[in-house]
Formats: structure tokens, sequence, C-alpha cells
């Protein structure tokens, strides 16, 4: 191919690593057509290329228009009239092999190419097939797929960012069906592909069903769900506390603690083998009995005496722990005679009393209610953690889905959390064994992060996601965040992400956190994102490259695909019963 048919204009000025480029007002049009294939001379995000000797130094448009004039030209009339760009330069190619990163500069005058599709493919090929997922094709040229090196995009976190409706759910649903379709070299299908995908909205089930195992509360079991339980003694002691409604102050909670420690000491004992005891903390994931820490507990506040060395106990009736029924004592007199009140009480009367009420409410069953994982009044139970984390993270199935949908709002921060803690905790104990992390490595995906990743909030789900996101690489854990307020998440967790694909963002202050995120040579290309259509997206970062422009494919229709307002209002009135059916729905937390 001639030279002069992809030429289209002379370097202006360089500054460092940015060319302004003067277009030629000769080229014929700004879509040219080469080869049959048709190319945008001067989109933002597109590529040129400066002949350089041997090399070709390849760079990225950030800027069209007057703002891409050189300041020192941009007061002279002529100048005004002319076409001008603004690139930076990323890398160059030697023979075929293209490299990140330029060791020399044009000059002034030298001519500029367009970038056309055998170049693209040398700077967006070399992946190798099997250690690279196709999520779409590069915007620049529609033949072209869009790849990413999956190794990097997993150890070095991801985040995808887009305002509303963008395409970010369906960006996760390709890339997850993408790696959960991934071959070995000779076709086989691969088995031990770990994704843990935190569903808060219940979106995934339908699109990855045929490669996921999904956990929710009220499962249905006709269609293959699993209930998801979440032992309460599996907690960490302040998401323990924080599940309770009512507050207690600092002193109170230490004694607390002091109690659950000697319950998990004592129910210690009865495992096999025991842990010993130097190591328990009100932390370990030991099993207690919750119904007899209540009962003991409020026998304290309530207790009263006969005698005043307070060994002779009033006692009327009483209670039994199994059904939260509390001893019943003659009530303390209030003017120095029998029968006395317990010096021991603590005042947490009224927290007892609505920990008895959460307990008992249905909707906290997946916490407190957990069949075989429930331990009896002396702490031993039938089951154990190990089965229910193997249920978690070890099934044939690539992808795990935790769908929160159904968990009572108050807690979904705690419990995403503590649900994220344990699994990451069982990694980092088992990174010796197969089954730990950097063996088997696995992938968290957080939906709608910014719900339960806020900034500034120390929160058990952000000090574990902080966690993951600073030493994960060593545990092999990787992150991929989802989230339409980057500007609400965590700063440090965000700068953490190794690659960012950013779809549409509207919102300017949004766009100045993504800007942070990405390196500085491309922060002038942060500013296309509000022009993105929906599911085209810029993926910067590790798992490229070079920064890409990408239409993401799509999947398969799901729940949040937009409903059809204009075409839905035409239906006829609904069926009046189901506003019945809706409620019962409703009372029992389930969807028909
Ligand atoms: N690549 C794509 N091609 C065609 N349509 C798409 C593409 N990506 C998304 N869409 C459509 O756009 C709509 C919104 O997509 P999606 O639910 O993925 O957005 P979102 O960014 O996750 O929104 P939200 O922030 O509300 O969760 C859906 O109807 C979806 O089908
Ligand atoms: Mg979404």
């Amino acid at each position: 191919m001639k030279n002069s048919e992809t030429y289209i204009g002379k370097i202006g000025s360089v500054t460092g690593s940015t060319l302004s480029i003067k277009l030629d007002e000769k080229i014929r049009s700004t879509l040219p057509i080469i080869n049959g294939v048709l190319y945008r001379v001067g989109q933002i995000g597109s590529f040129i290329r400066v002949p350089f000797g041997y090399v070709d130094l390849f760079g990225v448009v950030t800027q069209t228009g007057s703002d891409a004039i050189p300041e020192k030209l941009a007061e002279q009339e002529n100048v005004k009239g002319s076409r001008w760009i603004k690139a930076v330069l990323i890398g160059e190619k030697i023979g075929k092999k293209f490299e990140r990163g330029v060791v020399q500069f044009p000059i002034a005058d030298d001519h500029v190419h367009l970038v056309i599709k055998d170049d693209l493919e040398i700077i967006y090929g070399g992946f190798i097939e099997d250690k690279s997922i196709i999520v779409g094709q590069v915007s620049a040229s529609e033949s072209l797929s869009a790849r990413l090196d999956i190794d990097r995009l997993i150890n070095r976190h991801c985040a995808i960012l887009g305002s509303t409706g963008s395409g970010k759910s369906n960006t996760v649903s390709i890339i997850l069906e993408a790696i959960a379709e991934r071959k070995d070299k000779a076709g086989n299908s691969i088995k031990s592909t770990r994704i843990l995908l935190v569903d808060p909205h219940g979106e995934y089930g339908e699109i990855l069903k045929e490669y996921s195992k999904i956990f929710k509360i009220g499962a249905d079991s006709t269609k293959a769900e699993s209930e998801l339980i979440i032992p309460y003694w599996a907690l960490p002691f302040q998401e323990f506390i924080k599940s309770f409604p009512g507050t207690i102050s600092e002193k109170q909670e230490e004694y607390i603690r002091e109690k659950v420690l000697h319950k998990k000491i004592e129910a210690a004992k009865k495992l096999t083998p025991a842990p010993t005891e130097e190591a328990i903390t009100a932390d370990s994931p030991i099993p207690f009995s919750i119904k007899q820490l209540w009962f003991d507990l409020i026998d304290i506040e309530q207790k009263t005496f006969n005698d005043t060395d307070l060994t002779d106990e009033a006692l009327d009736e009483s209670g039994a722990p199994e059904t939260l029924k509390a001893n019943k004592y003659t009530q303390a007199s209030t003017n120095n005679t029998p029968p006395y009140s317990n010096r021991s009480a603590q005042g947490i009367l009224g927290f007892l009393t609505l920990m008895r009420n959460r307990l008992l409410d249905q909707r906290f069953k997946f916490l407190y209610q957990l069949e075989r994982l429930t331990p009896n009044l002396d702490g031993e139970i039938k089951g154990d953690l190990d089965s229910l984390i193997k249920n978690w993270i070890g099934t044939e199935k690539p992808i795990t889905i935790l769908d929160l949908s159904s968990i009572p709002s108050e807690v979904m921060g705690s419990i995403s959390g503590t649900l994220l803690s344990i699994i990451y905790e069982f990694l980092y104990w088992g990174q010796n064994e197969d089954v730990g992390g950097r063996q088997t490595p696995i992938l968290f995906v957080l939906e709608e992060a910014h719900n339960y990743l806020k900034s500034g909030e120390n929160s058990i789900a952000s000090r574990t996601v902080q966690k993951i996101s600073k030493e994960g690489r060593k545990y092999g854990s990787g992150l991929l965040l989802v989230t339409q307020r980057p500007s609400e998440l965590d700063d440090t967790v965000l700068s953490q992400c190794g690659s960012v694909i950013a779809l549409r963002m509207t919102n300017s202050n949004d766009r100045g956190h993504i800007k942070s995120a990405v390196e500085d040579s491309l922060n002038e290309l942060v500013e296309l994102l509000p022009s993105l259509r929906t599911g085209e997206g810029l993926i910067m970062g590790e798992c490229v490259k070079l920064p890409m422009r990408t239409k993401f494919s799509k999947a398969r229709e799901s729940k949040s695909t937009d409903p059809l307002v204009s075409e839905q209002w035409k239906n006829n009135l609904p069926d009046s019963s189901n506003y019945k059916k809706v409620l019962e729905c409703w009372r029992n937390n389930k969807f028909s």
C-alpha cells in the first residue's frame, strides 16, 4: 500500500510526548476507505502513526478542534480555520513487534499517518489465545476482536465504571461468560475456574444460569438455587454485635465480648480437632449457642436475691434457653429490703430485648437459624463451616452467585462484607493448600460496589476489600469492582485497580475520579466518556497493551434490560388478584 493513502498531516509542535498535528487540507475525506475498510480520521481514542526511520511511533488522539491548536499559534487568524488534533505518544513498532513506551521523539513537520487495520492487529494482537478473552470489537476497526489478558485483568484488579444504563452489568456478564467458556489448548473445558459474584439486585442468575450456582435467601429448589446461610458464629465480633439493633456503650460491648469469648473457648473443646485455647478470640469462627448466650446475659440482668450475700436466688419460675424464655425472679424491692437486685447487672436489658426480637425475626433466619449449622446449647453442631465454604467456592460451576436481593438493607453492608471476609480469611489461611487462593485463585466480582464500599467508612466490607486490593494478589484473590459512582468509592481501592473499563459517564465529578485512576498522559481521553454509546467503553491499563475503545458484545436478555415503556403501557390493566399475590410475596420475602 502507498504511504500517500494513509497520510493525514504534519506535526506542528512537540511538547514532551504530546504532539499537535495539523491535518492536511488536501486529504479528501475524514472518512477514507482503504482496502475496503472505512476509517475515521481524528476520532478521540483512535491512533496515529509517525514513521521514524526503521521504527513506527504510535500515538493516541486525545483532543480535536481549537483546543488542539498549539498555544503559540492559537492567536493567528489563518491557524484558526485549519483542523488540528492532539495526540499522546504511547508506543513504537519495530518490524512486527509493538512495544509500549517511546525512546525517541519526532520533530515538527514529520509526517503523520492514519493507523490501518494491519497495524491495529499488531498493536492489539499478540495475545496468547488461551490466556485471553474476547469481549467485543475494537471500535476503530469493527472486524478486530477486543481481547483482554485474563491474568493481568484478575491479578491487578479491575474497575468497571459508568453512569446508570451505560452497560456495566452487560460488560460484567460478557467478561464472566467469556472466562467461563474458556478452553485449554486441546479444546477441553477448564475445571477450576473460581468466580464469586456478589449480586445485590439478583440480576445475574438468569443471564449466567448455565455457568453458575446461585445462593439466595428463599431459594427455589426447582431452579437449582441453594439457600444462603451465614452462620452468626463465623462473624467477627464487631459484625456479630452490629447485627442486632439497639446501641450499647463500649464498656457494655467489652463485657459481651468477654462472654462470647468464654462461650467460644468452652465450645471449642467439642470440636475435633480442638483448636488451642490461646489461639481463640471472640472473632474466631467457632460455633456457640446464641440462645444460651442470650439466656445467660439476661439472667444476670434480672436476677434478684433474698439475702445480702447475694447467694439465695429469688427464683419464681425457670425459663428455657431453647425457646428464649428467661428465668423469672421476684421483683427487687426499692427500699433496701429483700429481694435485692444483682450488683453484676450491666444495664443491657433493653439491648437484650431487641436481641431476642431479632433472633426470632424470620427475615434474619439466614443468620441465626441455620439448620445443620445451628449449635446445640453446648455449642455442638452437626456440620461445619468447611462444607459451607466448599459449597460457595468449590463447586463444579465456574461462577458462584451470592444473590443478596432479599437481605434486609440495614445489614446488607455488614453481611456482604462478612461473606467476603469469611472467604478471604479461608483463602489466606489456606495459602499452602490446593484449596487456598495461591494454588486456585479466585475472582471477587462486586456489583454496585458504592453501596457498601463508601469512602471514609470503616466497615468490614471496606476493610476486607481494601485488604484484598492491597495484598490479594499474593494470595490469589482478584477484584472486579462495578460502580456508577466512582466519586463515592473508597479512593485506595480505586487506585489499586490496574485496569479500568470506563463506560459512558456524564457526571464530571465522577470523571475526575476516573482520571485519578488512569495514567496522567491518558487523562484527556476521559473527556471522551460522556459521548460513548451504550455498551461502548474505554479499556485502559494492565489488561490491554494500549487504551482500547471497545464496543462490548451484548449478553442475552436479562432482568436489567430496560423496560419498553411505550409498548408496555399499551397492555390491558393487570389482573387485580395479582395485588394480593405480590403482598404475599412481600410478606414471605420471596418472588413469585
Ligand atoms: N453492548 C451492548 N449492546 C447493546 N445493548 C446493550 C449493551 N450493553 C448494555 N446494553 C443495554 O443497555 C441497557 C442497560 O445496560 P446495563 O443494565 O448493563 O447497564 P448498567 O450500567 O449496569 O446500569 P445500572 O447502573 O442501572 O445497573 C440494557 O437494556 C442493556 O440490554
Ligand atoms: Mg447494572
